[in-house]
């Protein structure tokens, strides 16, 4: 029996190294990552120069307290502010947390401004937004909270998709409402330019904030830093993590400075947030997501990808229903059953994930090559022939 809790459903295999897109198991097989720890190595296994830069600073400096000026951490934060929407950066350690201070961030706002019950947030069915209590609850995956109660208040829910369900939920009370501009969790579901468009109009005419949950979707992975810079529209809060850390645990929410101003020393806090070894791991990752044309290729990439999905589809049409995603967060809705398909995948050498509505999930690193591209490929289409 492991001495490990019981909250995964592990498989057996297990890894002694990685490389870019690929894993290499104990038992001496190679495999294919297109999970890369569920989108969070962004620049895949062992990237050269962060290995690097978390070697030059593992010798000078790993941790100190918020207490003190981390420069590693003004300068993640300043380039950061540089290339996006953002005023300020506040430092976590995970997505969960972000989320958690996006809607801390949300409540405070308006309690500033003496709107004490201006504090709810609207949020979607099929949403993900990690599994602190409060993301938990704002989610409200009936088999996430299931034994967690009592619930946490504050949430109000709506179909996705459903702008008039949307409207009427938002209320006086209402002080944000928090969206994943691509749903990953639940079944890879690109929420339509022209719906991200709407939510922030209606945010603008109820006074009401807009955090976009940019955990799973951000950082490149749909060829632009933002999966919300494709629609023109501009946030007030985006949580992130995943790939800013490329495999180091990192979160952060970034805002504007008119949120930002609700809050004051003493209204927040993390002790490893933003620590200097964290940070400069960031970096380095946007040493290379910021390198010139390094946002193009993905572009580049995930186009001839989807290309090659929907000619798979267009081949086994009664295995794939419907390629999902954009750029490298991608997601094949199959008729067949999901645990099995992933397991035929992975018994070919090829890694997958799954999301909700029976969606294989494919997340490739943001530097992924054509050649591991047609490799995945080439795997699921010899999947997909045995359903024949
Ligand atoms: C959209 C979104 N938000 C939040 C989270 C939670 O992130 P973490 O697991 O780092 O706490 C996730 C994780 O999958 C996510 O996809």
């Amino acid at each position: 029996m492991s001495s490990i809790l019981n909250t995964y459903a592990r498989k057996k295999i297990s890894f002694r190294k990685g490389k870019g897109c690929y894993l290499y198991a104990n038992d001496g097989k190679k495999y294919l990552d297109f999970v890369q720890g569920i989108a969070v190595n962004s620049l895949g296994h062992c990237h050269s120069h962060l290995i690097k830069i978390i070697n030059k600073q593992s010798k000078k400096l790993w941790h100190v307290s918020n207490a003190f000026t981390i420069l590693e951490q003004e300068k993640l934060a300043q380039r950061l502010c540089k290339h996006t929407f953002a005023d300020v950066v506040a430092f976590q350690n995970s997505g969960t947390e972000a989320t958690e201070l996006a809607i801390k961030l949300a409540r405070k706002y308006f309690y500033s401004q003496g709107k004490k019950n201006k504090n709810k947030v609207v949020t979607f069915q099929g949403a993900f937004h990690g599994r602190t209590l409060a993301a938990l609850f704002a989610a409200n995956n009936p088999k996430h909270i299931e034994g967690f109660g009592p619930k946490v208040n504050g949430f109000d829910q709506v179909p996705f998709a459903d702008h008039e369900s949307l409207k009427k939920a938002v209320t006086d009370d209402t002080a944000a409402i928090m969206v994943e501009p691509i749903f990953g969790e639940g079944g890879v579901k690109v929420v339509p330019d022209y719906c991200i468009k709407g939510i922030r109009e209606l945010c603008d005419e109820k006074d009401v904030l807009l955090i976009l949950d940019e955990v799973q979707c951000g950082v490149g992975r749909t060829g632009k830093f933002f999966a919300f810079e494709h629609t023109g529209v501009i946030p007030d809060i985006v949580p992130i993590a995943k790939g800013i850390g490329s495999g180091f645990p990192i979160g952060a929410c970034l805002m504007t400075k008119k949120v930002a101003s609700c809050m004051t020393p003493g209204s927040h806090g993390s002790t490893f947030g933003g620590n200097p070894l964290a940070m400069s791991v960031g970096n380095a990752v946007l040493d290379i997501i910021f390198k010139k044309g390094f946002l193009k290729n993905v572009q580049k990439i995930s186009k001839y990808f989807h290309k090659e999905l929907h000619k798979l589809q267009s081949e086994y049409p009664k295995v794939v229903k419907e390629v999902r995603g954009a750029g490298l967060l991608v997601g094949l809705k199959i008729f067949k059953d999901q645990t099995e398909f992933i397991k035929k995948l992975s018994d070919n050498k090829l890694l997958t994930v799954k999301a909700s509505e029976n969606v294989v999930r494919l997340l490739p690193p943001l530097t992924v090559k054509k050649q591991s591209i047609n490799e995945a490929v080439t795997i699921l289409k010899k999947v997909c022939k045995t359903y024949r």
